[in-house]
């Protein structure tokens, strides 16, 4: 049975192409999918993981929307922190 259509309030576009997934690209979207599900917001905020996005210099990056952040060279800890800015407390609240 397929999902519902489902339209989120917030979305992160992990890239996961092949230069971002080797410097922990698809780690970091587990990492949101977790943090996402642990403080209730399944259903609001959305994980979606994207293809090569023409940035691999700049590995692993992502964006947030819809306060279009756009964000490079992330880590655990810049992650959480952009989650917190850009989701928990996002500019378009
Ligand atoms: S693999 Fe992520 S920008 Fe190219």
């Amino acid at each position: 049975m397929s999902k519902g259509f489902n339209i989120p309030e917030k979305v992160i576009y992990v890239c996961t192409g092949s230069k971002c997934k080797k410097k922990g690209g698809k780690d970091l979207a587990k990492l949101f999918r977790e943090m996402i599900k642990e403080m209730g917001l399944k259903g609001k905020v959305e994980v979606v993981k994207t293809d090569c996005t023409d940035r691999c210099d700049y590995a692993p990056v992502m964006s947030m929307q819809p306060d279009n952040a756009w964000l490079n060279y992330m880590n655990e800890a810049k992650a959480k922190q952009a989650f917190n800015d850009h989701i928990l407390h996002s500019s378009k609240d």
